[in-house]
């Protein structure tokens, strides 16, 4: 997929370039990102929008994978961004991304980053809860500021790959409820408060998600209230944030649809429901993080040493692992993979990819078909490019691995492997107590 292929030399190519040549330049582990393939996803979300004439916002969620040259070409793509803490807004401050187009979430933002975010001016501040409301209006109107912002609801819906679920009662961290009050109060202090400009509501309904019901249904709640607040307090969201949350295909098990048709079904609903309802027409915003990263990046390893096991297993193992993709082993999430120097050879054994930690749920794919693999291949493991790199960690002192964007046959380092000596970067000797 993307720009990915196969050359003539049997390897995996990626924007026309060799993965095995990048493999010798950058070393292994190594995130490569397919640039042509993050601008498609990026024009396949705002074509719909713009040629249904529907005013919008598409914010990247930078969560999913936030460094400088991301943000650079989120920019590129005209997107705004949503960040969720003040080394996200400092990655986009730093990269120079306009101020008013990036949007800030998080469900406990310390007072220290809410000044940051109002000294920087940004476009607006997602308030998740009433502890938030006082803290940024009383900050707000010291700086003589009125800070955009959108109130976070959860409308009682979760979501997830197929399943939808309706909360009655609602237990989630994040958000006002729309069931019990909370949220009519919070647009109604908003409202009062001198040091807030009430932009619109936001919602999120969850992650990996196949299906548009949840998102109809939220919709459907949403609008339901703003034609309440509508009638009672003479006021209309300007701005509807429908959150993001679409799903992407990681394996054959996986059966997402166009990203663009979830656009579509919303924008139906959202019009659907302003003529039903007689509210008038919000800008959409939707935050897509997974599906405008994740099949365009794949991460390359070496592969090293293996264990037989009589009769039940062949672990091959990886210079890489959890440090660099938790999910496998925090979600049981499933990845495909392929010997990117040897894509042409034949299939010939089932293998079980062991990362290098020392843990034994450091395992990033059970049961995979490959050629015999021998130390040194090249292992690619696909979709990569969400929540990789951005919950990599440094579990066992393991260095992260460097980032390289690829595009129209040229590669470029974006992130630089780490060194031993920024593992210790921060270490302070102890000076030891002398013993009285
Ligand atoms: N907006 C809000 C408010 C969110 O909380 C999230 C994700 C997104 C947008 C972007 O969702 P996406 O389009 O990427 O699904 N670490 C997990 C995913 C956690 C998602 C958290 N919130 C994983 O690796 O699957």
């Amino acid at each position: 997929h993307g720009t990915s292929r196969v050359n003539d030399k049997g390897h995996l190519e990626i924007g026309n370039v060799d993965t095995v040549d990048l493999a010798n330049e950058f070393g292994t582990p190594l995130y490569v990102y397919d640039v042509e393939l993050i601008r498609q996803r990026a024009r396949e979300f705002k074509e719909v929008f713009d040629k249904q004439n529907v005013k919008a916002q598409v914010a990247y969620a930078s969560k999913a994978f936030s460094t400088i040259a991301m943000v650079q070409l989120v920019q590129d793509e005209g997107l705004s961004l949503d960040v969720v803490s003040g080394g996200e807004l400092y990655t986009a401050l730093s990269a120079g991304f306009p101020v008013e187009r990036i949007h800030f979430h998080g469900n406990n933002k310390s007072r220290h980053e809410l000044e940051m975010a109002i000294e920087a001016n940004i476009g607006c501040i997602v308030v998740d809860n009433f502890y938030e409301l006082h803290l940024l209006n009383e900050i707000s109107e010291s700086y003589k500021k009125e800070t955009p912002i959108l109130l976070r609801l959860t409308p009682g819906i979760e979501a997830h790959t197929h399943d939808y679920i309706l909360t009655g009662q609602e237990d989630s961290k994040f958000g006002f409820d729309l069931q019990n009050g909370q949220a009519d109060k919070a647009v109604q202090q908003a409202l009062d408060f001198a040091g807030l400009n009430l932009l619109g509501i936001h919602c999120h309904i969850g992650s990996q998600i196949f299906e548009t019901t949840g998102f109809v249904m939220a919709t459907q709640k949403l609008f339901a209230k703003m034609s309440e607040w509508k009638k009672a307090l003479n006021y209309t969201p300007e701005v509807l944030n429908l959150g993001g949350g679409f799903g992407i295909r990681y394996t054959s098990e996986d059966t997402p649809i166009p990203v663009g048709q979830y656009v579509e079904v919303i924008i139906d609903e959202v019009k659907k429901q302003v003529a039903e309802l007689d509210v008038e027409m919000p800008e959409i915003w939707i935050e897509p993080g997974r599906s405008l990263v994740g099949d365009a990046g794949t991460t390359l390893y070496s592969i090293g040493s293996r264990k037989h096991v009589p009769n039940i297993r062949e672990y091959i193992a990886i210079d890489g692992g959890m440090n660099d993709n938790i999910r496998p082993a925090l979600y049981q999430a499933k990845y495909e993979a392929a010997l990117a120097n040897r894509l042409n050879d034949q299939a010939d054994e089932v293998v079980s990819i062991a990362g290098k930690c020392c843990e034994s749920g450091d395992m990033l794919i059970w049961d995979l078909s490959l050629p015999t693999a021998k130390p040194g291949d090249l292992l690619a493991v696909f979709c990569t490019g969400a929540y990789g790199y951005s919950m990599a960690s440094h579990y066992n002192r393991l260095t992260k691995p460097a980032v390289v964007f690829v595009e129209d046959g040229e590669a470029q380092l974006v992130v630089k492997r780490e060194t031993y000596e920024d593992i210790i970067k921060n270490d302070l000797r102890y000076q030891i107590p002398v013993k009285k």
